[in-house]
C-alpha cells in the first residue's frame, strides 16, 4: 500500500514545521495527555512523534526512560532524539510498531492518524503494544472547522483555484470529525470511546512570521504554497491574510481538535 497523500510533506527539516504546525504542539500535547488520563509510572509511547512536542511533554510528566517514540521521517525522529536524550526513538510508522505486545500502559498519536498509510491497521497496532486496560489515544485537527490557520489558508486557494479543493484538508482527511474518529477506535477493538473537542491556540509576531514556512514546503498547506509559481504565490499570500484579517503586529490564532480516547 502507498503512502498516504502528505505524508512525505514531513521530510523537511524541524524547524519548518516548529514554526508552522509545531507552534500548536504544546498545548495540545498537554491536552491529549490530561485526556488519556496519563499517570506518573505509566510506560507511555508517541507514535508520529514528528520533532517531539508530545514526546517532551511525556518525558516530563514520566521520565525520559518511560517514553518512547516512533517517526518514519528521518529528519524528525533524529530531531527529536536529539532533542529528548533518554528517550527511545526510532523511525518506524504506526502500521509496523517495533514493539512486543502489552509493552506500554498508554499508546498516543498527535496530528497523524490521517497521514497514516493504513488508520485501521495503524490504531489496531497501537491496541497491540498496549497491555489490557490501558489507554489508546489520539488528536486529530477539526480541518473542516475550527482549526483556523489551516482552514482560512484552503479557504483562500480554492476561491483562487477550485481544483485545489482536492488538497482541502477539510475534505481530504477521512478522520476529522468525531463520527469517523470514533468508528476509527471502535473498529479497532477499543472499549469506552470517548470522542471530545480540545481548543489550543498559537501566537505569531506578524503575518510574515505565520507565512515564512510555508514556502519551506512543510505539511500539506506548505507543499501547496511551495509548490506554486511565484504570482500565484504572492495571490495566495494576499488573499490568505485577508481572510485571516491580521496585520503586520503580533496576533493568536485558535485550533479545535478531536480528541478520542479507547481502553484496550
Ligand atoms: C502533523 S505531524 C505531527 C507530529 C507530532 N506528533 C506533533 O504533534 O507535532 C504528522 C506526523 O506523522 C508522521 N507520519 C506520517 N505517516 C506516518 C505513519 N504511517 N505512521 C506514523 N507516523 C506517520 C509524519 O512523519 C509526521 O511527523
Amino acid at each position: 500500500m502507498g503512502e498516504a497523500p502528505g505524508a512525505a510533506t514531513f521530510r523537511t527539516p524541524a524547524e519548518a514545521y516548529d514554526r508552522h504546525i509545531g507552534r500548536y504542539g504544546g498545548a495540545l500535547a498537554r491536552a491529549l495527555i490530561a485526556a488519556a488520563g496519563i499517570r506518573p509510572g505509566d510506560r507511555a509511547l508517541d507514535v508520529g512523534c514528528g520533532p517531539g512536542a508530545l514526546t517532551r511533554e511525556l518525558a516530563a510528566r514520566l521520565g525520559p526512560e518511560h517514553v518512547a517514540a516512533v517517526d518514519p521521517s528521518p529528519p524528525f525522529a533524529a530531531a527529536c532524539a536529539e532533542r529528548l536524550p533518554g528517550v527511545r526513538v526510532e523511525v518506524a510508522a504506526a502500521e509496523a510498531l517495533p514493539f512486543e505486545d502489552g509493552t506500554f500502559d498508554a499508546a498516543l498519536a498527535q496530528l497523524v492518524v490521517n497521514f497514516m498509510t493504513d488508520p485501521p491497521a495503524g490504531v489496531r497496532e497501537l491496541r497491540r503494544v498496549t497491555r489490557a486496560d490501558g489507554t489508546v489515544a489520539a488528536a486529530v485537527w477539526d480541518y473542516a472547522g475550527e482549526m483556523t490557520i489551516l482552514r482560512r489558508f484552503w479557504d483562500a486557494a480554492v476561491a483562487l483555484d477550485p481544483a485545489a479543493a482536492e488538497q482541502d484538508e477539510g475534505r481530504s482527511m477521512p478522520y476529522c470529525e468525531p463520527a469517523s474518529l470514533g468508528a476509527l477506535w471502535s473498529e479497532a477493538g477499543l472499549h469506552d470511546v470517548t470522542v471530545e473537542a480540545v481548543e489550543v491556540s498559537a501566537g505569531y509576531d506578524s503575518f510574515a512570521d505565520l507565512w515564512q514556512p510555508l514556502e519551506l514546503g512543510v505539511a500539506p498547506s506548505g507543499a501547496y504554497a511551495a509548490g506554486l509559481p511565484d504570482d500565484r504565490r504572492a495571490a495566495l499570500k494576499a488573499a490568505f491574510r485577508a481572510r485571516l484579517g491580521v496585520d503586520d503586529g503580533p496576533f493568536r490564532l485558535g485550533a479545535r481538535a478531536w480528541v478520542a480516547v479507547g481502553r484496550v
